[in-house]
This record gives C-alpha cells, sequence and structure tokens, in this order.
C-alpha cells in the first residue's frame, strides 16, 4: 500500500543513483583491465627471458604430494596386502580375482608366509581376550578374516586384532549350502593377500592349544594339510552319496570330515577356483546333507589326495553321545581338564607316530572365557 503511494519519486531517485554508479565502475574496470594487461606484458616478457624453465619447476614440488598419492607401479602394488577389506566386489568377481595364480613359483622377494585365520561366526567373538594374547607379538605371521551374519556390526576397539578385519558377508545358514558359501568367500577374501600361504577355519567357540610359535611351526612345517577326510560307510557318509553326481564323483570317492579345515595355497585356490563340483554338490546334495561336511573333503580328495593329511587339526569331544559334539562351559574348566587337552593323543604327522595331533580345540561357551584366561599361560603356553 505505501509502495503503491508514490512510485514515480522511487523510480526517478533510483535512476539518478544508477546513473551515477555506471561511471563509477566503468572508471574501476577500465583501470583493472589496464592493470591485467600490464601484468600479462610482464609475464610473457619473464616467460621468454627465463624460458619458462623457473616456473615449471617451481610448480613441480607443488603437484607432487598429488602424483605421490596415486598408486604406483612397482612391485608394491602387486604385493601389498589390501589396507582394506571392504571391498565392493560381487562374489563373482571376488572368485575370479582371486583365482589368479602366479605362474612361477620363485618368489623375486623375501616372502614370510602368513597364516589366514578365518572367523566364521554367527555374531561376537566372546573369546576374542583369548585370541588377543594369542596373537600378541606375532604381527607380521598372521592376518585375520571375520565372516559374520551381514546384519551383526562388530564393535572392536582401534587396539585389538580384529579390529576392521570383517569381510564383506551374506546370510550363512547353518548346515545348509550358504555356509560353504561364506567358507569360499573367506578363501577368496584371504587369497588376496599374497603372503597368506596357510588358511585355518575357525568358529567363536574355537581355542588355540598352543601358543602361537608352536602352532606356526606345526603347520608350516607339515607336509599335508590337515582337512578331515574319510570314507564312511554309514548311512551319514556314503548313505548320503547320491547317483546323480556321476560322472564327478563316484561312491568310492565320497568322503566326510569335519568343516574346520587348514589348507594351504595351493588347495585355496582349487576349492575356490572350482566350477564343475560345486554346482553338483549344489544341486544333489541339499537339503538333507550336509554340504560342508562332504564338499571340501571329496573335491580335495579327487584334485589333491597326496596333499591331504586326512585328518583335522581341531578336536572336539564325541564322548557324550548326541548328534552333537559337546560344548564345555564354565564348570567343566579345570587343571584336571586343562591337562587332559594335550595328552593322550595319538597320530601321524609327517608320516611318523606323533603325540601332538590338534592345534586347536572346540566347542567352548562364552562362559569359559575367565577360565581360560587364568589357565592358559600354564596349561596353553601364553
Ligand atoms: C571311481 O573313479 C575312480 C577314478 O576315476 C576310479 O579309479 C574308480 O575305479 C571308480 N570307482 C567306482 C566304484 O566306480
Ligand atoms: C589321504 O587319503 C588319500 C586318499 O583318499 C591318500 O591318497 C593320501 O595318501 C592320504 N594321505 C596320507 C597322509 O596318508
Ligand atoms: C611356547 O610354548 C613353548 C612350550 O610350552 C615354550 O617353550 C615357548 O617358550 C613358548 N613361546 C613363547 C613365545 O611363549
Amino acid at each position: 500500500m505505501e509502495e503503491g503511494k508514490d512510485p514515480p519519486t522511487t523510480v526517478i531517485s533510483r535512476s539518478n543513483q544508477s546513473r551515477a554508479l555506471p561511471q563509477r565502475l566503468v572508471q574501476l574496470l577500465s583501470l583493472f583491465l589496464l592493470l591485467c594487461f600490464a601484468i600479462s606484458l610482464f609475464s610473457i616478457y619473464m616467460i621468454r627471458k627465463t624460458g619458462g624453465v623457473t616456473t615449471v619447476t617451481s610448480a613441480i614440488p607443488m603437484l607432487q604430494p598429488c602424483i605421490q598419492a596415486q598408486p604406483k607401479n612397482n612391485l608394491d602394488h602387486w604385493i601389498t596386502p589390501p589396507s582394506n577389506l571392504v571391498h565392493t566386489m560381487s562374489d563373482k568377481e571376488l572368485f575370479w580375482r582371486a583365482s589368479f595364480v602366479p605362474q612361477l613359483k620363485k618368489y623375486p622377494f623375501a616372502r614370510v608366509p602368513k597364516i589366514a585365520f578365518m572367523f566364521l561366526t554367527k555374531g561376537p567373538l566372546p573369546l576374542a581376550p583369548l585370541w588377543e594374547r594369542f596373537f600378541k607379538g606375532h604381527n607380521s605371521l598372521y592376518s585375520i578374516y571375520i565372516h559374520s551374519l551381514p546384519s551383526f556390526q562388530a564393535r572392536f576397539p582401534s587396539t585389538s586384532v580384529f579390529y576392521q578385519r570383517q569381510i564383506p558377508s551374506q546370510i550363512a545358514e547353518w548346515g545348509r549350502m550358504s555356509m560353504c558359501d561364506a567358507e569360499r568367500r573367506l578363501l577368496a577374501n584371504a587369497l588376496l593377500d599374497i603372503s597368506n600361504e596357510y588358511f585355518i577355519l575357525v568358529s567363536e567357540s574355537c581355542i588355540p592349544l598352543y601358543n602361537f610359535t608352536i602352532t606356526y611351526r606345526y603347520i608350516t612345517r607339515s607336509k599335508y594339510s590337515f582337512m578331515g577326510a574319510f570314507d564312511d560307510p554309514g548311512p551319514f557318509g556314503r548313505g548320503r552319496y547320491n547317483p546323480n553326481m556321476l560322472p564327478e564323483v563316484n561312491i568310492s570317492q565320497w568322503r566326510k570330515g569335519a568343516q574346520w579345515f587348514e589348507v594351504n595355497r595351493k588347495l585355496a585356490s582349487i576349492i575356490i577356483s572350482d566350477v564343475t563340483f560345486y554346482p553338483k554338490f549344489l544341486q544333489f546334495c541339499r537339503p538333507a546333507c550336509y554340504v560342508d561336511e562332504h564338499y571340501f573333503p571329496t573335491l580335495l580328495t579327487i584334485q589333491a589326495p597326496k596333499l591331504l593329511a586326512n585328518r583335522s587339526l581341531t578336536w572336539v569331544d564325541w564322548s557324550r553321545g548326541g548328534p552333537h559334539p559337546a560344548t564345555f562351559g564354565a564348570m567343566d574348566i579345570n587343571e584336571e581338564f586343562m591337562k587332559k587337552l594335550h595328552e593322550g593323543r595319538e597320530c601321524v604327522y609327517n608320516d611318523k607316530p606323533s603325540l601332538m595331533c590338534y592345534m586347536f580345540a572346540r566347542k567352548f561357551a562364552p562362559s569359559t572365557l575367565e577360565r581360560l584366561l587364568r589357565f592358559a599361560p600354564e596349561f596353553l603356553g601364553y
């Protein structure tokens, strides 16, 4: 309403102002242009005089941080472990990438073989403090990979050996084929680090039975990989064989064994690059057949029998009977029990009889942690 009263005055005063402004502006602008022109002339003169070299060389140090941040195309680029386990590769892409195998057996650099500890878990790792102690001081000799349910958010402190060691996961349904998927995915992720030579599958209820030094030596000096593989004539062995597996697998090649394996790089590569047996197992071993008890032992018995110890490195207690091995609780853990973990064993190690047979044991409930931590120094050596 107020504005509408005398519009002419407003217009007039505005046009007065706007007439005065352009004049100042034009003056300033021409001054500025003149200055620019002078500077350019001077620059051209200087570049001609110095040949422009100084300008270029002085620019390089400023650019270098950028150049250095880019991946270098030297050997390090190929042998440095991925700094981050998170990736966006699909399983198909991951397995293809992980199947790269060097053709030259001799490494052109000092390679210290590492053991990849692959934790297949539902959620948290209740015995993590025990494992932390086991790993302490052996940084360059191991790497850790965790496959848990995708919904599980791990919260390890940045000081933990488990910090950011989760691999991208997908649902693993216990006893079904997807368990094998998870195990193969763990292997594929671990294969991306060229320094991993041995691959051990463990669960959240596993504990190491010896200190790291002894465990490392036992595994790295073994001629064979520790995969339980036996021919079980019963209903839970051969009884699960399906003739549709022919011609790839016949009944005398059918094997059974616990899934908690230890394989070397060669066997790990065989497993992740298998495209023949796996689809057959997927098709004909579902759902009553526990694929993870048969797929790995059968595949490796056919593809590399001479590399297998045919026994597991992980001890479980079947003495209580039933379809599942015993789970130990806090009340089971006493000095007597701890002594027995190392005693009364007989097996074959590197084709010779041995009293040291297992490096790991399961199943230990979360409630055992406190007592295990107390007894480990004396009885387990860590
Ligand atoms: C199973 O296959 C293996 C290897 O091809 C062969 O040596 C063996 O005789 C076969 N066994 C049976 C029962 O067909
Ligand atoms: C494991 O079993 C396979 C046959 O299934 C055999 O060829 C191999 O020699 C066995 N390994 C050892 C260490 O005895
Ligand atoms: C590991 O255990 C063995 C046997 O108990 C012991 O001799 C050795 O000193 C231990 N090593 C470390 C690093 O604690």
